[in-house]
């Protein structure tokens, strides 16, 4: 039910206007920078509005200007005579259906950026028709300073609140919203009712970033350190429209561990357990970083399992796992930029936001993933990957090399930058028919010297102090399924035999020979 009272200036409440009315502001080829996370705090209304008046404009054959069709930059491939109606749409991250999927159904995104998940909008990127710029999540908002993605044209972002002094009150994440309010030339807030007003307080946004050579060392050296204020600042002359909402953040539930996902939590846990006996690690370990997915979820469910006391995370996003970590107490403190939680979980949290708004502090993006700030706290990594060559480059987006299934994320802000970081995935993808273990990576997001540590269900390699030809013994021996594992190392004997040069081995007429295969028959092994 919608909250009237959540705003609380005059001012504001004067602006309250329809999704529809809101929408209209937006033009062909705007560019609009809109909140959202990981699947929560993004606009539900005003981006259905808008795909209504894409569709709308499109059925009626409405009469373009020519500055309206030039306005709409493409630098892809031309779809000739279709929709002149696309924006270039700017968030956090992912986001949900009523946006992304939307818009996308509408053909209404020309360029989108820094990261998606929504699988239609996956489809039209991969098929070249729509411009997909995947970037680290820290280097966003100053690229936006700079100017490199163009002139903001519109804001539109989800809030709680909206205080008596004008202030907004982000919701179940905050991404880049700071970013856009300062940057648009217009601003829509949508107000909503669903968030729980008791977020109010969890927030925590620092005005002093700058760039060089302005910029000051940020003065943040815990997780739980609170260095900024609880609200985002708009200029009230900027905001157009206000429009009130009641809706859930829509992000897909997570599937219960899996064998794979549990015998991964477990060697990684026995690994923590191993460095704490030799003292490289604190018995409450270091801030923890966790990735998305299912086996992020199923080592956070390890954790909470585990001997390890007093966690702490400074991590992008908290997910089931983790919440469920500070509920039991094994954890103290997250420090995140949003929640990432199953349907269930997100009503869990909002039943319990005052006991949980102690525990959680959520940041702007370029704070949450800053690389000076991963890299002060000395931070434990876990992330996903697609595939690892033998080496342990790292694909973390590029199926086959060419295909993108979501994007780098923060993965890379926190891989190069913490003290120890792991690369996590089931050693076959596709019921086999794949290796997540190749010889060499159809793409490179991190390179060996990022990823120090290396698990599947197979069991775990560590990396730290070995040479290229060692780490490639210990990735295939530890790593690689066993119908993966004798092909591998038959090709690392025959390149180590055969290479031009013996530093790091390659048969380069084979190396993506694999690829070639399951493209060719639909599965890595051969015939
Ligand atoms: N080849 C082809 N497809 C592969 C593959 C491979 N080597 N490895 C995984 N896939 C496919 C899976 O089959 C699945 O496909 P489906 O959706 O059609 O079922 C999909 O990729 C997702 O894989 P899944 O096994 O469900 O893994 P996940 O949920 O743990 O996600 C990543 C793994 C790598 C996709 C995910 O971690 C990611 O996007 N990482 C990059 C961003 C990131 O790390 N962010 C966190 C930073 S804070």
């Amino acid at each position: 039910m919608i909250d009237h009272s959540r705003i609380r200036s005059a001012a504001f409440r004067a602006k309250v206007t329809s999704a529809e009315q809101a929408a209209s502001f937006i033009r062909p080829g705007a560019m609009v920078g809109m909140s959202g996370f990981t699947g929560s705090g993004y606009p539900k209304a005003v981006p259905q509005a808008l795909a209504a008046i894409i569709e709308a404009e499109k059925k009626t054959g409405a009469e373009w200007t020519e500055a309206e069709r030039t306005g709409v930059e493409r630098t892809g491939i031309e779809k000739a005579g279709e929709n002149p109606f696309r924006i270039r749409l700017l968030t956090g991250a992912s986001t949900g259906p009523e946006l992304d999927g939307a818009l996308a159904r509408a053909d209404g995104i020309a360029f989108r950026m820094p990261y998606n998940s929504d699988p239609v909008l996956r489809g039209l990127i991969n098929a070249g028709a729509v411009d997909y710029l995947d970037m680290h999540l820290s280097h966003v908002a100053p690229m936006t300073w700079q100017g490199f993605f163009g002139r903001m044209d519109v804001a539109v972002i989800e809030a709680v609140a909206i205080r008596e002094d004008g202030t907004i009150v982000p919701s179940s994440s905050v991404g880049n919203n700071k970013t856009w309010l300062d940057t648009a030339r217009q601003v829509i807030i949508e107000v909503n009712s669903w968030q729980d007003a008791a977020l109010e307080g969890m927030h925590d946004i620092w005005y002093g970033t700058a760039l060089p050579p302005e910029r000051q060392p940020i003065p943040l050296v815990r997780p739980d350190d609170r260095i900024g204020q609880t609200t985002l600042r708009v200029d009230p002359a900027k905001v157009v429209a206000v429009v009130e909402t009641f809706a859930p953040d829509r992000n897909a539930p997570f599937a219960p561990p899996d064998d794979a996902a549990r015998a991964i939590a477990g060697h990684l846990m026995e690994f923590f357990r191993h460095e704490v006996a030799r003292g490289r690690l604190p018995p409450s370990l270091l801030p923890l970083q966790s990735g998305v997915g299912n086996v992020a979820n199923a080592v956070m469910a390890g954790l909470d399992d585990g001997p390890f006391e007093n966690l702490t995370a400074f991590t992008e996003v908290i997910q089931d796992g983790m919440l469920g970590m500070l509920e039991s107490g094994k954890m103290r403190v997250a420090s995140a930029t949003a929640f990432s939680l199953s349907p269930g979980a997100a009503e869990a949290l909002n039943a319990r936001m005052r006991e949980f708004r102690t525990k959680i502090i959520l940041r702007q993006q370029e704070i949450s993933n800053h690389p000076e700030l991963v890299r002060r706290l000395g931070c434990i990594a876990m992330n996903g990957l697609i595939e690892s060559d033998i080496y342990g480059n790292v694909n973390s987006t590029q199926i086959m090399g060419s295909h993108i299934q979501n994007g780098i994320g923060g993965s890379g802000d926190f891989a190069r930058n913490s003290y120890l970081s792991v690369f996590m995935t089931p050693s076959t993808a596709k019921h086999g028919r794949i290796s997540a273990i190749v010889p060499m990576a159809s793409h490179v997001d991190h390179i060996t010297q990022d990823s120090q540590i290396l698990v599947t269900e197979q069991g775990l390699a560590d990396l730290r102090g070995l040479s290229p030809r060692q780490r490639a013994e210990t990735i295939i021996r530890n790593c690689a399924h066993p119908d993966y594992r004798p092909m591998l190392l038959d090709y690392f004997r025959r390149a180590r035999e055969g290479s031009y040069g013996r530093q790091s081995p390659h048969l380069l007429d084979e190396s993506l020979s694999w690829h070639q295969r399951f493209i060719e028959t639909g599965s890595m092994l051969p015939a």
